[in-house]
């Protein structure tokens, strides 16, 4: 096993493989009356957020606790952070109250890379700037398996804002791996050139989100991050909402078996409609639940776990 998850580059297809059926065992622990295991007994997890996150934090932390581990919750507010305290001092103040792992967030693309240089627990990277965000792409993959029963040979629609999007990154990254066809879809604003080949060769482009619904087994959609845009890049939420989000109308033109996804937190009525959000397609929530199984399998084959 890997020793930090800090790109999804870092999964083979067998290391991630592993991962979604540890995740699979996990989840059944969520069904129990009593949603505990023992394996991380006097582990201790440090969740390390200067970022803000409702999801991720919350199911790290869930994950941990159900692994029986020790956590301690650290957000950048509120901390000596705000009084300027370095990435690298905080690693060794975390060094030192003996972290087995510490989850990090951080608005700057790589501070999870240098954070593993300086402590001696794993390092998992819950979501670098507008680098990567590997959970997420796991939890995502782990959620079209349980729903299409495969992940080889599936099309995979990523829409909306790629530029500003590290989940779309990591699932490009993974899912290439995992052997699903990507197109990246969006406004060539938000599509930078360099990227899809980049990534993985084979990564597909469309700037018609019409064209592309019909024969893809998964759409993903992907919020449109303002706090990340300095410029306007594209004329108005109307018709960003117009040519590239998904509504009813659109949401007809995809196969019977098709899943609609969205790693939340959604811009509704921009990026998706409400109806699209709400229907029985979109597996939205589950994902949510499925990212603390998928939590739970990092954390314990990271640290050690059979
Ligand atoms: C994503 C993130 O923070 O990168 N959200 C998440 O982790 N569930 C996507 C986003 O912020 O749009």
């Amino acid at each position: 096993m890997i020793r930090h998850l800090l790109s999804a580059a870092d999964l083979d297809a067998d290391t991630a493989t592993l991962i979604l059926d540890t995740a699979a065992e996990m989840a059944t622990v969520a069904g129990r009356e009593v949603k505990k295991l023992p394996a991380l007994r006097g582990r201790t997890v440090v969740n390390l957020f200067y970022e803000d996150s409702t999801r991720t934090r919350i199911s790290f932390e869930a994950a941990a606790k159900r692994l029986s581990a020790d956590v301690i919750n650290f957000s950048a507010k509120g901390s000596s952070v705000a009084k300027g305290e370095s990435l690298k001092d905080t690693a060794l103040t975390l060094q030192a109250m003996g972290a087995d792992a510490v989850v990090v967030r951080h608005p700057a693309s790589g501070a999870p890379h240098r954070l593993a240089d300086w402590v001696d627990g794993s390092v998992v990277n819950a979501g670098d700037g507008t680098h990567e965000h590997p959970t997420q792409a796991l939890l995502d993959a782990y959620t079209m398996r349980s729903r299409l029963g495969r992940l080889a040979g599936l099309s995979v629609a990523i829409v909306g804002d790629v530029l500003h999007s590290r989940v779309a990154r990591s699932n490009v990254l993974l899912l290439s791996t995992l052997g699903a066809k990507v197109t990246l879809v969006g406004p060539p604003t938000l599509i930078p050139v360099d990227i899809p080949a980049a990534l993985a060769p084979g990564t597909q482009v469309s700037y018609d989100l019409d064209a592309v619904l019909p024969d893809a087994d998964v759409v993903m959609m992907l919020r449109v991050q303002r706090e990340r845009m300095g410029d306007s890049y594209f004329p108005s939420a109307r018709e960003y909402a117009r040519r590239y989000g998904l509504d009813a109308p659109r949401m007809r033109r995809l196969a019977e078996h098709a899943i609609v996804m969205h790693p939340g937190p959604m811009n509704r009525g921009m990026e998706i409609s409400p109806e699209v959000a709400d229907s029985p397609r979109s597996t939205i929530v589950e994902q949510v639940t499925n990212g603390v199984s998928v939590r739970m399998a990092v954390l314990y084959l990271l640290l050690g776990g059979k």
